[in-house]
């Protein structure tokens, strides 16, 4: 494995980039793989929430990587991380070739990159996951409820949460990933499909209301996927003051701040916004501090 640092301001801590090797393809679901890449720098240090680019070690079609949440940091037998896994669907160009990547392939990875979640200080921590958007929800669950370490050094929440949800959502029961990867001793688990063909007929956004009305007091929400399900999530939240955090899942070229294609609106004044890079500056923001479309 080769490397090389990438460190430019406002990145929360430098990035390595690496030629990594893919170690293993999971089918999770329709049209989902998990990929798990040996790269044990990366595995050391990025914590739930964080990202990193991917894109094939040859050739120039595509030529753009593409950013991807850590699903799960694997170890070794002596408990040292060696390799991260990650998960996606198959929508266009990148995806499909990764859904032939196989084992020995070679590729090209930079990270840590972006800030992620913080450290949860919380009773209740309720996570809404719509689609591949439960992504960063297996190292969020694991590390609050001590199931895993994070970080160089591992971070550690000042008090776990004596509650911690994943509301999960998706469009049919066939997409529903990894369900056994989160059946975690702790964690309540509730599933919504728009079609009602397993768990709650409906959004996952009603599991979150349900949730509220159950109680609101010392909740925190942490969401990510679509961005008109985020944008329900924040509203749900608002109106009932509840702290929420947002993961965006903008476009992106560079991954380091330098070419600002990932550019969201943040609020800076009342009735102020101004752009963010969200790969630098996110991808996790509060979500009172986003200005959302409604598409
Ligand atoms: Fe290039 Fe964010 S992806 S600045």
């Amino acid at each position: 494995m080769t490397s090389e640092e990438i460190c430019l301001p406002g990145m929360s801590s430098c990035a390595g980039q690496y030629v990594a090797t893919v170690s293993r393809v999971r089918h999770l679901a329709r049209d989902t793989w998990a990929v798990r890449v040996e790269c044990p720098q990366l595995a050391e240090t990025i914590v739930p929430g964080q990202f990193f680019m991917i894109r094939p070690l040859t050739g120039s079609d595509p030529l753009l990587g593409r950013p991807f949440a850590f699903y799960d940091v694997c170890c070794n037998d002596a408990g040292r991380p060696v390799a991260v896994e990650f998960g996606f669907v198959r929508v266009g160009k990148m995806t499909t070739l990764m859904s032939h990547w196989r084992e020995g392939e070679q590729v090209s990875l930079w990270g840590p990159l972006g800030n992620g979640f913080p450290v949860p200080a919380c009773e209740h921590l309720i996570c809404v996951a719509g689609g591949i958007g439960q992504t960063p929800f297996l190292g969020v669950a694991k590390e609050v409820l001590g199931l895993a370490e994070y970080g160089n050094p591992p971070r550690q929440p000042a008090t776990r949460p004596s509650k911690v949800t994943l509301c999960y959502g998706v469009r049919s029961q066939p997409w529903l990933a990894g369900l056994d990867d989160f059946k975690l001793p702790g964690l309540e688990l509730q599933i919504a499909t728009d079609d009602g063909s397993f768990g709650h007929h409906g959004y996952v956004t009603s599991l979150l209301r349900n949730q509220l009305q159950q109680n609101r007091q010392g909740v925190h929400v942490y969401c990510c996927g679509p961005e008109p399900m985020m944008k329900a999530t924040a509203e749900i939240c608002a109106a009932e003051d509840v702290p929420c955090w947002l993961s965006l899942e903008t476009p992106m070229a560079c991954g380091f701040g330098a070419c600002f294609s990932c550019v969201t609106r943040v609020r800076v004044a009342a009735d102020e916004w101004d752009y963010r890079r969200t790969c630098v500056e996110g991808p996790v923001f509060r979500a009172d501090q986003l200005v959302l479309s409604d598409h």
